[in-house]
């Protein structure tokens, strides 16, 4: 685990990852499998709450997985992902997903978004703190504010449910 820092910026930990589909990942229907599209996208989020968090973290909750177009068999397929917002032990990473055909260098398609909300773990598996995060730009800004509009719906929706479970 690395040192513990007071902040990070979502540049430190963004990253993008690419990897070229194949006809073991594919559907009924002969597209990419939805979940393989899924799993690309939780591995790049893992990567940044591992790098903004200075050590392990788990996927806890995925909301608004937006499937926006199929994914063929020799796409290239790029995840863009950043840190939008940090709380105390989680962290809400947004997934950008493009596809491209290997063989054409012009069509870029947006085939999908998500977003993850990841907590940090100890070595006993227990949420750690993780560092602030200091928004650089007018766009991290944006995503910060956004994801607390999310964090503020989830967190709601959870305790309306136990508050529901506990009346009769
Ligand atoms: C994620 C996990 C560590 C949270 O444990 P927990 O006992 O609920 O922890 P806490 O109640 O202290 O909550 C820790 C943080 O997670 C957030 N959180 C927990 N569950 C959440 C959920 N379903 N949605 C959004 N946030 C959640 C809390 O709001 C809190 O945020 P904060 O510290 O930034 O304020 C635990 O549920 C777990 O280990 N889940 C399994 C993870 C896993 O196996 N993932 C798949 C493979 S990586």
């Amino acid at each position: 685990m690395s040192e513990i820092v007071a902040a990070r910026t979502p540049s430190y930990s963004r990253i993008e990852l690419a990897s070229v589909t194949s006809r073991a990942q594919t559907n009924l229907l002969g597209n990419i499998h939805g979940g393989e599209v899924l799993k690309l996208a939780d591995s790049a989020a893992g990567v940044v709450a591992q790098r903004h968090s200075g050590g392990p973290a788990v996927t806890a909750a995925l909301d608004e997985m937006a499937f926006l177009e199929p994914v063929r068999v020799g796409d290239i397929v790029r995840t863009f992902a950043q840190i939008n917002w940090a709380g105390r032990s989680s962290m809400e990473i947004g997934v950008r997903i493009e596809a491209q055909p290997w063989d054409l260098a012009t069509e870029v398609r947006h085939v999908g978004s998500a977003y993850f909300v990841f907590v940090a773990i100890d070595a006993a598996g227990r949420a750690r703190p993780v560092p602030d995060l200091e928004a650089e730009t007018d766009h991290d800004r944006r995503r910060l504010r956004e994801a607390e509009i999310r964090r503020a719906h989830r967190l709601a929706r959870r305790q309306e449910i136990e508050a529901g479970r506990l009346s009769p």
